[in-house]
Parts: C-alpha cells; structure tokens; sequence
C-alpha cells in the first residue's frame, strides 16, 4: 500500500469505480452524448424507460424514480398518509436514511432488534406494535430479505403498511418473489456504490397501487400533476434524466453483477468458513428460500479493530459500516431509550470486506489469505 496525505494506493478497493468505468467507458460516454444531444434532461423518456424496466424487473406494475431512496422513503410514506402521531416499526441496524425518512413525515421511529441474519428479528415486531403503529418498514440488509412470510401476517393481522427498505436488495428474493414488490411500496438506491450504481445520487420506488404511484409522481415534482395544477406543498425530488439514461445501460448488466456477487459469497465462504473467530452470512439458496444478492459480504469477526488495521496494511480496504453504530447509538437523534443488545454487540465486530463485480478471483484469495495470516499470527 502507498499511502500519501490524499491518496491510498489500494490493493484491493472495497468498490472499484474506475475499473467498471474503464470497462464500460465506450458505452458510457455514448450514452451521455446521446442526452446531451438531445437535450434530454429532466423527466424525459429515458426515465420513464428506466421506471418501465425496473417495475418489470421488481415484479410491479408502477415505479418512480426520484432523487435517491431517502426521499423515495420519505415520499412513500407520505403518500401513504404516515404523520405526526404515528409510530413506524424499523431496525437501527441501517443507514440513519430510513428513520430520517421516518421523522421527516413527524412520525416516530420504533426500532426492533436484530435476528442472526442481521435483519429485523420478525419475532419481536409484533411486541412493538401499539395503538398508534401505522408501519413496518423492514430494511432488506446486505442484499439478503427480511422474512417477508411473516412480515406481511402480522401486517395484515394488524392491519398496518409495510413500506420496503430497499435499497441494499435489487434483485433478491423471498421464496422467488423479489424485495420491493411484497409492501405497499419498496424503495431502491442507486447510490454509486450499490449493485446498480448511478453516477451520483439516485433512487426509485415500486408499487401495485396506481393512487401510490401518482402521487410520489406529483409529490417528487413539486406536486404538479398532469392538469398542469399543484395538488399541494411539495418537493423537488425527481431523478436525473442523465442518471435515468445510465441507469438503462446499467441495467443490461445488473444479472451478470448479481451472478458474480453470489460467486464471490460463494468464494468466501469456502476459504473463510474454517476460521473459528469468525460469523459468516449464510450462504444464500441453502435452504431453497432466500436468494441473496450480497450488496455487502458482512461478517463478525474477533479482535475486529486490529483486524481491520492489519487488513488495511495490507492495501485491503475494507468497511466498518455507518460508522459503527446502529441508528439508536447516535446521541444527536434522540432515540437513545432503545437498548438493543444484539444490535449494539453486532456493532462491535461487524466488518464488510470488499464486494464487488470486478474483483478478481486472485483478490479474493489475497483478501482471504490476509484473513487466515492475522488469526495465525
Ligand atoms: C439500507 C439503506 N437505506 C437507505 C439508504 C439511502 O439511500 P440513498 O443514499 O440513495 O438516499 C441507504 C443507502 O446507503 C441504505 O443502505
């Protein structure tokens, strides 16, 4: 590794940028001359080409595209009419952006913890419901769903909308239908980083429900509608279209990243599976249920810290997400009442190591060789 006041010299990125955009760059700069040509720059047919293809590929009839999945969130619970008063079952193991979305409509974050596969523990949601729940917004962490079975009977025994978290699981599923189309609503990232990255911000919603659809539409437009009138105080929260129209093209790969991003679980876990100090994720399709689609590789490891010092050492870039820790641990955001046991050890060992399409099967092995040498030492 060279290090310099700036730079880091990586042997090995967590994501690599450069290296996707070097191997798409004629397709890439093609596609931007084409927009720029045309002129197409907000709410044209590239977007809505993009909406088309990602409610086809979610299995929905309706998406939207908006500005990134925060407001995606934000927007699909106003539309469903969540406010002030109303409580919101979610987990704290996830980026402050889902309970954001939640205190922005002036509802309140209820925060469950978390079962062994690092998503909502579905046994305790029902405990969390009272008078005033409206909600349950599982968060699908990792590229792997929440028990979307169970989810949606207690949903339905207390009559309350579900709204996906989406944004780390474009294309995983729960019993062969994918995250985003069980709930009222499902929202995606396409934040650079995520299996399908714009080039910057970007996210979208999914629905069945046309009365939802319409009105993110109008709320993400400064709620206009088609008459040309403003149905009431609103927002600037659109998609790109230059985003929407790179997105296109990214979405002729999105299977073959996801057929490369289970390969490198897969890799993983064979050559880390005999180290004792460590929890790996489960391995997807073992039980015929879950098909993951490991946005992220998170495991628990021992000694995390120095692990994560002798890795880094070594030009490993590897990640201790959201700073570690959950969304309660942040003093700042006034939900400190929550003690959440397994999600605050989690937090204490928690790591991702490098996960992306173009990382090369020599990558692998380094990274898991780096691994097995620090537990050896
Ligand atoms: C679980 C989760 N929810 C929400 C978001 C927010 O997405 P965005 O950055 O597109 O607003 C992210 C993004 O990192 C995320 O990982």
């Amino acid at each position: 590794m060279v290090q310099t006041a700036q730079r880091i010299e990586w042997k090995v990125r967590f994501v690599d940028y450069p290296a996707q955009f070097r191997k798409m760059e004629t397709e890439i700069m093609e596609t931007i001359r084409t927009v720029l040509e045309q002129g197409d720059l907000i709410l044209r047919h590239q977007l809505r080409d993009f909406e088309e293809r990602l409610a086809a590929f979610v299995g929905t009839q309706f998406a939207v595209g908006t500005s990134n999945c925060t407001d995606a969130l934000h927007l699909s619970l106003r539309a469903a009419g969540i406010g002030a008063g109303d409580e919101v079952i979610t987990v704290s193991h996830t980026f402050v952006a889902t309970a954001a979305a939640i205190h922005h409509v002036g509802a309140t974050p209820i925060l469950a913890d978390i079962g062994d596969d690092h998503n909502i523990d579905v046994k305790l949601v029902e405990q969390a419901v009272t008078q005033r729940t409206k909600a349950i917004l599982p968060v699908h962490l990792n590229g792997r769903l929440c028990d979307m079975e169970h989810l949606m009977s207690v949903a339905k025994r207390h009559n309350l909308i579900v709204i996906e978290d989406s944004a780390q699981a474009l294309g995983a599923s729960f019993k062969g239908k994918r995250g985003g189309s069980f709930g009222l609503a499902g929202c995606f990232s396409f934040y650079p980083a995520k299996l399908l990255g714009a080039f910057g911000d970007a996210g979208a919603m999914t629905t069945n429900d046309e009365t939802i659809a319409q009105k993110v539409r109008s709320l993400r437009d400064h709620g206009r509608n088609n008459l040309g009138g403003v149905d009431g105080w609103s927002f600037n929260c659109r998609m790109d279209n230059l985003q929407a129209a790179l997105l296109n093209l990214k979405m002729e790969k999105l299977s073959a990243w996801i057929e490369r991003r289970r390969q490198i679980a897969r890799l993983y876990h064979e050559r880390l599976l005999p180290i004792q100090e460590l929890r790996l994720p489960p391995l997807s399709d073992s039980d015929g249920i879950y098909y993951d689609v490991f946005q992220n590789y998170e495991i628990e490891a021992k000694e995390r810290n120095a692990l994560v010092r002798f890795l880094k050492n070594k030009g490993i870039e590897v990640l201790i997400p959201w700073g570690g820790k959950g969304v309660h641990q942040f003093k700042n955001l006034g939900l400190s009442e929550f003690h959440l046991p397994r999600t605050e050890r989690l937090f204490q060992e928690v790591l991702l190591l490098p996960l992306h399409p173009e990382l090369s099967d020599n990558q692998i092995e380094y990274v898991s060789d780096a691994i097995h040498e620090f537990y050896h030492r």
